[in-house]
């Protein structure tokens, strides 16, 4: 999604903004631009394309002095929204007199009432975008004093929005603002770095300010001024970041979804750790912030997320109904508030996002806390705006995930939703043995996942033979069965192979009518309840001429002797066993893209961080 990048500082603004840019190219884009002030003028330069194509270009056209001597600018990776990813659509957008330059993450809601009337005084436009708008309206409203402006213009706007904006004739200071997009204010020595995520901000500083929503920020290379939209100031800590620069590169991979795959053991020791008591058969989350009286009192745990995190959720309802007995429902974050879900106190809504930054899944908070639930968050980003929200949480600690691929995200809330369960069903159900036996499994996630990506070279010979196909099928049933909706979701994303995730048992209510001679399907049979239906299923499938690769439990004769080919997962409890599965599923999906030649990391029009509806 988008991404924005300013500077004002001692060095040299455009190699800053470029590489800035660069640490953002995870969140997806299509376009790419940067703006700096010289001379007293503003410079724009964009490009459609990649990062690679906006550095070309300015170090072609631009004189080697820009690059030496500007000390200050924004930039900016455009994800299309309003208008195809032209040069044109491109951020910054001037302003009508070309001195002011803004770059905008997030959706103008008016913006054609507000472009209409801008140009019955005069306007011209160059775009189709909304950020142009705003930033024609800031132009209309500054009278020498660029904070005073953007605070009169945002004061006009519907929507969301994180912005950073310059001006020529104010060259010591960039002005950002935060309205339900992201921005972080890296204050470094005689430097301020501003972006909507701290990516870009890590290898100059690890000192950060959040905005809050209807902040707007008066950042100079020495100083950083917040106050709200009427200009009031307001106190904001500096937070220290907690990922270092490294932990963001490929590490040697390939990949940054194969590293993150590699990483998984660790990642879930992590998410785990010094969070099991085994005294007690139970789990710590402390921030959740609920006693074992509050726990007794919730009656209902409702799950939201989207993609991915959905996924996670769908495991999750399995978990709470079977572990603690309690009911549990899944809803698809981006729902939520248009159903008038009937929400009440004693409910424990649960908003599941990696980024904490998904737009759906924060209106979907928002909906929670306007029905007085019990809303916390289960996110990745610390500091996100989910995560902050919320208030009350699980962070997973998985560290940064850059794939647009979810991966370590997944298996780590799947393993944080176990621990949640136990410790609601160890006031409910469990025995303090029972409990304690649970976590044991819980513990050992790290292990199995190792012996599964110790596989990686088998599965990718096996996928080899797979990677030619356009469509592939995808069967589970119990807790398998999101497993199967997970797998199908992760081999479409970057391979481009239609992939469809079943309920084994559903095939034959339709979706069989497509299988022909080779079509690919793919069985979760681990040696769990209902494995037997399961290979029941698998019959009906070989008898309609598929070719069957079936993830099974090693050693399990009877299920490998109902398949063309197998990826074998180590046996553990059968909620357990969903985290095993999804990886050789995500190292199936990966080789896969790789034989194919794809481009992994950032796949066609995807976006790492969905920040609109
Ligand atoms: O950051 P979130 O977990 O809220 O993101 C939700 C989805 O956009 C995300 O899981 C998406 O489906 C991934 N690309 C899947 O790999």
């Amino acid at each position: 999604m988008c991404g924005i990048v300013g500077y004002i500082g001692k060095a040299s603004a455009p190699s800053i903004l470029i590489s800035g840019l660069k640490r953002l190219e995870y969140r997806g884009y299509d376009s790419a631009g940067m703006a700096v002030i010289e001379d007293g003028k503003v410079v724009i330069t964009k490009a459609p394309g990649k990062v690679a194509a906006l550095n070309e270009r300015a170090r072609n056209e631009w004189p080697a002095s820009r690059f030496t001597d500007s000390r200050a600018g924004i930039a900016h990776t455009r994800w299309a929204t309003h208008g195809p990813p032209t040069e044109a659509n491109a951020h910054p957008h001037a302003d009508q007199s070309g001195g002011i330059a803004l770059v905008h993450n997030g959706i103008i809601e008016n913006y054609r009432p507000l472009r209409t009337r801008l140009e019955a005084k005069g306007h011209l436009f160059l775009s189709e975008t909304d950020t142009e708008v705003l930033s024609h309206l800031v132009g209309d409203c500054y009278q020498g004093d660029l904070f005073q402006a953007v605070c009169d213009a945002l004061h006009q706007v519907e929507g969301t929005f994180g912005i950073a904006v310059i001006s020529a004739t104010e060259p010591g200071r960039i002005i950002t603002a935060r309205r339900g997009s992201p921005i972080v204010i890296g204050v470094g020595d005689g430097e301020s770095i501003i972006a909507s995520d701290a990516s870009a901000i890590i290898s100059h500083t690890r000192q950060v300010i959040y905005l809050e929503d209807n902040d707007i920020a008066i950042v100079t290379a020495d100083h950083v001024e917040i106050r709200d939209l009427n200009r009031v100031p307001v106190t904001r800590e500096v937070a220290e970041l907690g990922f270092d620069a490294e932990a963001a590169e490929k590490g040697g991979f390939e990949h940054f979804m194969l590293k993150e795959i590699h990483e998984q053991p660790d990642a879930l020791r992590n998410a785990i750790r010094g969070r099991l008591d085994f005294n007690l058969g139970t789990s710590v989350l402390s921030g959740m912030g609920t006693s074992p009286r509050d726990l007794a009192e919730v009656q209902r745990v409702i799950l939201l997320g989207c993609g991915t995190s959905l996924h996670a959720g769908l495991v999750g309802e399995y978990a709470f109904e079977d572990l603690a007995d309690t009911h549990a429902e899944v809803h698809q974050a981006a729902e939520f508030r248009y159903r008038n879900p009937l929400v009440n106190r004693s409910d424990l809504v649960v908003a599941i996002s990696q980024s904490g930054e998904t737009a759906d899944t924060l209106a979907a908070v928002r909906e929670a806390n306007q029905k007085g639930a019990f809303v916390m968050g289960l996110c990745n980003v610390v500091g996100s705006t989910i995560a902050r929200e919320t208030g009350r949480g699980v962070y997973l600690h998985a560290g940064p995930e850059i794939s647009v691929a979810s991966t370590k995200a997944f298996t780590c809330q799947v393993a944080v939703l176990l621990m949640m369960a136990l410790k609601l069903g160890r006031g409910r159900r469990f025995s303090r043995d029972e409990g304690m036996r649970l976590a044991r499994e819980i513990e050992a996630i790290p292990t199995l996942v190792e012996q599964v990506v110790a596989q990686s070279d088998a599965i990718s010979r096996i996928a080899k033979s797979y990677a030619d196909n356009e469509h592939a099928f995808f069967i589970g049933r119990g807790y398998l069965y999101p497993v199967a909706l997970e797998g199908a979701l992760k081999l479409k994303e970057i391979s481009y192979i239609h992939a469809e995730g079943y309920h084994a048992a559903e095939l034959k209510h339709g979706p069989i009518a497509l299988l022909v001679d080779g079509t690919p399907v793919i069985a979760l049979a681990n040696d769990v309840p209902g494995k037997d239906k399961t290979l029941g299923n698998v019959e009906e499938c070989r008898a309609r001429g598929a070719r069957i690769l079936g993830i099974i439990t090693s050693g399990d004769h009877e299920a490998a002797a109902a398949m063309d080919d197998v990826i074998e997962v180590p046996a553990c409890h059968p909620l357990v066993a969903t985290i095993p599965t999804a990886v050789a599923l995500q190292l199936l999906a990966y080789h896969i893209a790789r034989h194919r030649g794809c481009e992994i990391d950032q796949p066609r029009n995807l976006a790492k961080s969905v920040t609109v509806e």
